[in-house]
């Protein structure tokens, strides 16, 4: 294990480095038991587990930010997290992780690995965080399709820095309609393990290409645009900030609800959520993606059956600028909070 004095902060990028402790809790016999704090480590699960036979399993991600002046650590918007992780183990038949269960087990790992949440550097344009990653799935043994009887929760966590390698520098993003990462009717609008791993191989390919992330369009028609990877996608155009509305097959990113309200209330933009074909997000002004990893990420261009087309003439554009720095100020309590979004758990 990395002590925390042998961490680079400034080197950090978006892989683990083991804390020192997980939360874990199991739910068998119709119950949760109450969980524990442990050594983080290997757990040993049935060849049989549903998680490994038929991917019952779901996930979260969210994380805890050093304050400006490093006296507190806070997480952004945590119950939301606890609320998606309720729906997203409905639709995959697994119990439900209760709000306050789940508000312990991050308050409990983050308190435990205090050490391991990177400073508030002010000289630094990406700051590192403490990713927390709890996950809850099927653990007990099963041959048929069904639910297993036997379920794990458990919250990990990881000092990172920047998803993309570039950091706060505009993406380069390949359409690829060749690739669905979800279909009307599947799971793309919850966080099921299952959905990450289709997104490999095309996202292998546009790397491959030189790409940072491939732009996914609608399983239907091809024509309109869902999200960028793990992230949510939004443009501007004009005075309006358009995003692709909640249809089921998209997820409901916290940083997504986040910078709707920011762009209206802040921004006085006009806040569109509705279906948006590529061919207008191709026209717009600006553009970025959204995510707990990916923070805000101005998009550079997009390309198509070989066309690239250049957004903002590659560079991050005023509104994408203005948001990042005021949805970054909240988070590390620079900026005041009048929606109570952070919750200081040190
Ligand atoms: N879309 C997908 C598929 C994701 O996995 C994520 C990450 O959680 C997001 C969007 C962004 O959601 P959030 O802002 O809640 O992190
Ligand atoms: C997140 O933004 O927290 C995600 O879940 C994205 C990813 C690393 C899968």
């Amino acid at each position: 294990m990395v002590t925390p004095s042998e961490i680079q902060w400034n080197e950090l990028t978006f892989s683990l480095t083991p804390s020192k402790t997980m939360y874990v809790s199991v739910f068998s016999g119709n119950q949760w038991h109450p969980g524990v704090l442990q050594p983080y480590g290997n757990i040993s699960i049935s060849p049989a587990a549903g998680v490994l036979n038929y991917g019952q399993g779901v996930f979260e991600g969210l994380k805890a930010y050093h304050t400006k002046d490093n006296v507190g650590v806070v997480l952004f918007r945590p119950r939301d997290n606890a609320r998606r992780m309720i729906e997203s183990c409905e639709r995959i038949c697994m119990p439900a992780v209760p709000e306050e269960m789940f508000m312990e087990a991050v308050r409990n790992v983050v308190q435990s690995n205090k050490e391991y949440v990177p400073p508030y550097r002010p000289e630094a344009t990406a700051q590192g965080s403490l990713y927390l990653r709890p996950m809850v799935c099927g653990t007990g043994a099963v041959l048929g399709v069904a639910p297993a009887n036997e379920y794990t929760f458990i919250v990990f966590a990881s000092p990172v820095g920047p998803y993309f390698k570039t950091g706060f520098q505009p993406i380069k993003l390949k359409v690829d309609p060749h690739y669905h990462r979800a279909a009307p009717g599947g799971t793309g609008g919850v966080k099921a393990i299952g959905n990450y791993a289709v997104g490999m191989y095309p996202a292998k390919k546009a790397k491959q290409q030189g790409f940072s992330e491939v732009l996914y369009l609608d399983a239907k028609e091809d024509k309109y645009i869902e999200e960028v990877g793990a992230a949510n996608f939004f443009c501007i155009i004009g005075k309006s900030i358009i995003t692709p509305d909640l249809n089921g097959s998209i997820l409901s990113g916290i940083t997504r609800r986040s910078v709707l309200q920011l762009a209206q209330d802040q921004l006085g933009l006009k806040v569109e959520e509705r279906r948006l074909t590529l061919e207008e997000a191709l026209k717009a002004d600006e553009a970025f993606a959204t995510g707990t990893a990916a923070v805000i990420s101005p998009i550079g261009s997009m390309t198509f059956e070989d066309k690239t087309t250049i957004i903002k003439d590659g560079k991050v554009g005023p509104y994408t600028q203005k948001l990042y720095e005021t949805l970054l100020g909240i988070q590390h309590g620079i900026l005041p909070d009048p929606y109570n979004w952070i919750e200081r758990v040190v």
